[in-house]
């Protein structure tokens, strides 16, 4: 048996405290360091995992031993923090969405090219079960070829407690980069990968908040498929009220269940605002729970069949009838993608969600913004197809 990857995780906020059971659960991995600037969420830090903890990432890549580095850091460092842990020769594990702009994103697939280290890009929601096991369905060519994936999610992104960067398209905020980076990963996976071309329009409506806060995206594949992305973040309908109250993360939340934030408490200063993230942080992803992901309602249309999730798997229909899948719900979305990081370095198989196929997400969110503002379908160049999972 081999010794564990040694693992460090860079950013102890919401993203980071996300992975900590994951971590904690794969044998293949061992936590051995924390960075984090902020002191507070360091002595948090260091309360919760019994590991050293650093102020910077430099001091982390000191460690002797180190193997991999998860990055759960604000998007606009991740092309510096993963070009670092490249030449100090570490694996590297990256938040979505994987940068602010395409050529950064293009630098960090050159330094890891270049130290021979792995590059992963997740979490994004096309880890979640019923999302992977639509695709298992699409690749057996069981319901004929894939036509049409919409997908729809309302949810109360632009209320939530945000740094203002997370807010600045121009920095990777806003739902088309932050949000946009989920659907477009689910709906390239299940539709061959490879993006022709990109019609868009994106929202910003609220003047107390300006930021991308909606968006509705039109995508055609190489393959012939055809995809939507509908976003809106500004707290009105829940795209639960339009399948079944199950959240996000796999919980069920009713109308009455939802602490639904309409508005910013206004007016808001960045201070109290981080001071607010900081708190929702800890409970902000919770990793164990009874249903599966939805994060939004995503339907599949093949030639010969549909498919939809259900609170507990999904749902088939064929001209032979409705079939219901109940899926296995003991595995988190981050306990995959941990899997995968941990295949890819292990030499066992590549990763699905490598750098370049994180570089081809990130060209939507790219080219969404720009269709948007020119009015134009835009053409993609940097598409990969997705590679088969059997
Ligand atoms: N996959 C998901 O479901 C998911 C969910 C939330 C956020 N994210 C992504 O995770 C990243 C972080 O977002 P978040 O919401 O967790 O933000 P956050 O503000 O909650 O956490 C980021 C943390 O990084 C720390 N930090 C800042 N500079 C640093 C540095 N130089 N080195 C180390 N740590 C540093 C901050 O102090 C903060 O605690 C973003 O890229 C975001 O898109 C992904």
């Amino acid at each position: 048996m081999h010794a564990p990857l040694r693992i460090g995780l860079a950013g102890f906020g919401a993203a980071g405290q996300a992975f900590l059971p994951a971590l904690h659960k794969h044998t293949g991995f061992q936590l051995v360091a924390v960075v984090e600037p902020d002191a507070g969420l360091r002595d948090i830090a260091k309360l919760q995992c019994a590991v050293p903890v650093f102020e910077s990432l430099t001091a982390l890549l000191l460690q002797p031993d180190l193997d991999a580095v998860y990055l759960a850091t604000p998007t606009e460092l991740h092309t510096q923090q993963v070009i670092e842990c490249a030449k100090h020769g570490k694996h590297v594990l990256v938040e979505k969405p994987m940068a602010i702009n395409l050529s950064d994103a293009q630098a960090m697939v050159a330094a890891t090219d270049a130290a021979r280290v792995v590059l992963v890009v997740g979490h994004s929601h096309s880890f979640d079960a019923p999302i992977r096991a639509m695709h298992s369905w699409i690749e057996s060519g069981r319901l004929g070829a894939v036509r049409m994936v919409n997908t729809w999610c309302f949810t109360d992104w632009m209320y939530r407690p945000r740094r203002p960067d997370e807010l600045n398209h121009r920095m990777g905020g806003g739902v088309t980069f932050r949000q946009g980076a989920h659907q477009f990963d689910i709906l390239r996976l299940l539709c061959g990968g490879l993006v022709s071309t990109v019609k868009a329009r994106t929202f910003d409506w609220d003047p107390d908040r300006s930021a991308t806060g909606a968006h509705t995206v039109m995508l055609d594949f190489t393959n012939g498929a055809a995809a939507t992305a509908v976003y809106s973040g500004y707290g009105g309908l829940s795209s639960m009220d339009l399948g079944f109250p199950i959240s996000e993360w796999g919980f069920e939340q009713t109308p009455a269940l939802r602490s639904w934030a309409r508005k910013p408490q206004s007016p808001v200063d960045p201070q109290s605002e981080l001071k607010a993230k900081q708190k929702r942080a800890a409970k902000a992803i919770p990793a164990c729970a009874p249903f599966q992901p939805f994060f939004g309602l995503t339907v599949v249309h093949c030639e010969k069949g549909d498919i939809r999730q259900t609170p507990t798997g999904l749902r088939i229909e064929t001209a032979k009838g409705t079939e219901d899948v109940l899926l296995p719900n003991d595995q988190n979305p981050r306990d995959g993608v941990l899997i995968e990081f941990h295949d890819a370095i292990s030499g066992k198989r590549p990763a699905l969600h490598d750098g370049r196929w994180g570089l081809a997400t990130l060209e939507v969110c790219e080219a969404v913004m720009a269709s948007s503002a020119s009015g134009r379908e835009v053409s993609l160049h940097h598409q990969t197809p997705t590679p088969s999972e059997t």
